[in-house]
């Protein structure tokens, strides 16, 4: 747990040093610096997505794949809740991001796929769907592209979320809201988005 809490208090200060803007890293009042200094949003969804990565697989290997399937002291569950069990990664994830939401309005993101089992996590602009199609054809190269919505301007990167282990695809496969019964090991299942407004 204290590797989550590091990682999370890591986007915690990714977070912070985005609200604060171009000259959060200094000490330099913030309101006459120049907006070309800070660092371009592609860094910034890159670095976030690394620590969500990081955290994502964490969570799955350390902590539900040692507890569930090698220590077999607890199991994960989608109803965790009734069945005193841990969340799905999934879960872990969408709670994460719901949380971030709830602090800072610099940058958004969720994991989402064309063939959701949750239909909340379908994608709802031109750009999601364009993303999702693009990693699922190659996971190793991320999507950009920019987006405006309620006229804000965005800037979208959207990133291949692999199935790394059977256990992805077997879950998804047998899953009764699955639209989509056929993953194999490798497939790309869905996207992790990031949008960060420019302004
Ligand atoms: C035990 C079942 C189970 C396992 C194992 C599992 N998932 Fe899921 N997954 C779910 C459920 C249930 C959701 C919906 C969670 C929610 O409510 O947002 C989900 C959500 C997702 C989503 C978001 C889109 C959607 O389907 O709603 C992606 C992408 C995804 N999982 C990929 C993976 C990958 C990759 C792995 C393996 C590393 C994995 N899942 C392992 C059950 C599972």
């Amino acid at each position: 747990m204290k590797h989550l809490l590091a990682q999370r208090s890591l986007v915690a200060v990714l977070a912070a040093v985005l609200a604060a803007g171009p000259a959060g890293c200094d000490s330099k009042p913030s309101g006459g610096s120049d907006p070309s200094a800070g660092i371009s949003p592609k860094v910034m969804a890159d670095a976030l997505h690394a620590v969500m990565e990081a955290d994502r697989t964490v969570y799955a290997s350390q902590v539900v794949y040692r507890l569930q399937d090698e220590e077999e002291v607890v199991h994960a569950s989608e109803h965790w809740q009734d069945e005193k069990a841990l969340p799905l990664p999934a879960q872990m994830f969408r709670m994460g991001a719901e949380r971030v939401a709830g602090t800072t309005d610099a940058f958004s993101y969720g994991l989402l796929s064309k063939w959701p089992v949750n239909r909340k996590n379908a994608p709802r602009t031109e750009l999601e769907t364009a993303g999702l199609d693009s990693v699922a054809k190659d996971p190793s190269k991320p999507f950009y592209g920019r987006e405006t919505l309620g006229g804000v301007e965005y800037f979208t990167a959207v990133y291949a979320d692999v199935a790394v282990s059977p256990a992805c695809v077997t879950c998804h496969n047998a899953h009764k809201d699955s639209p989509r019964t056929d993953f194999e090991e490798g497939d790309t299942m869905g996207g992790v988005v990031i949008r960060i407004p420019l302004r």
